[in-house]
């Protein structure tokens, strides 16, 4: 059985964090779909386009690029994995503060697709403070922000904050 991993994540932007998490991945999985969530509700800071174009030009170079597709969902994440015939969902824990969250996700998804388990990786552990959020606020006030994002990632914050 192929092990297709859906990675689903806000991704705004993609850290070093989630950059992290992808390589364990790509050891583990034979196909990893990054799932870019775009939520019309909620105001996301980069587009869904330019959150899908950023990770595609951060991952463009490494040897595992092939397996990785990244692509933008609206609504129940279980429909679209099973649309995609995942097999699993992958999602990165950095802290206990984001377990209680992540565990009630995880089961909840469960309950509407048994068939479906969630794998929890963790990042290297001097990457487990990183959070979009963080990054965006330092990148606001001009700090450096080349341990926290990808090259290009930071290049596009300084960009968007320049506007
Ligand atoms: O990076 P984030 O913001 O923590 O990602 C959260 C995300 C997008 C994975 C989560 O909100 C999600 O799966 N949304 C889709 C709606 C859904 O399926 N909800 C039911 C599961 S709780």
């Amino acid at each position: 059985m192929n092990k297709i991993a859906l990675y689903p994540g806000s991704f705004d932007p993609f850290t070093n964090g989630h950059l992290d998490i992808l390589e364990r991945a790509v050891q583990m999985f034979d196909k990893i779909i990054i799932t870019v969530a775009v939520n019309n509700k909620k105001t996301s800071f980069f587009t869904g386009e330019e959150r899908v174009a950023l990770i595609h030009e951060t991952i463009k170079d490494y040897s595992w690029s092939d397996k990785v597709v990244i692509e933008q969902f609206t609504g129940l994440l279980i429909n679209f994995a099973r649309q995609k015939k995942a097999n699993i969902l992958l999602r990165g824990v950095r802290q206990i503060s984001d377990f209680e969250y992540e565990f009630r996700m995880a089961l909840t998804n469960r309950r509407l697709a048994p068939e479906i388990d969630t794998v929890f990786l963790m990042p290297d552990e001097q990457l487990t403070f990183i959070s979009a959020t963080i990054v965006k606020e330092v990148a606001e006030w001009g700090g450096d922000l080349s341990s926290f994002v990808p090259d290009n990632v930071a290049r596009a914050l300084r960009d968007k904050f320049k506007d």
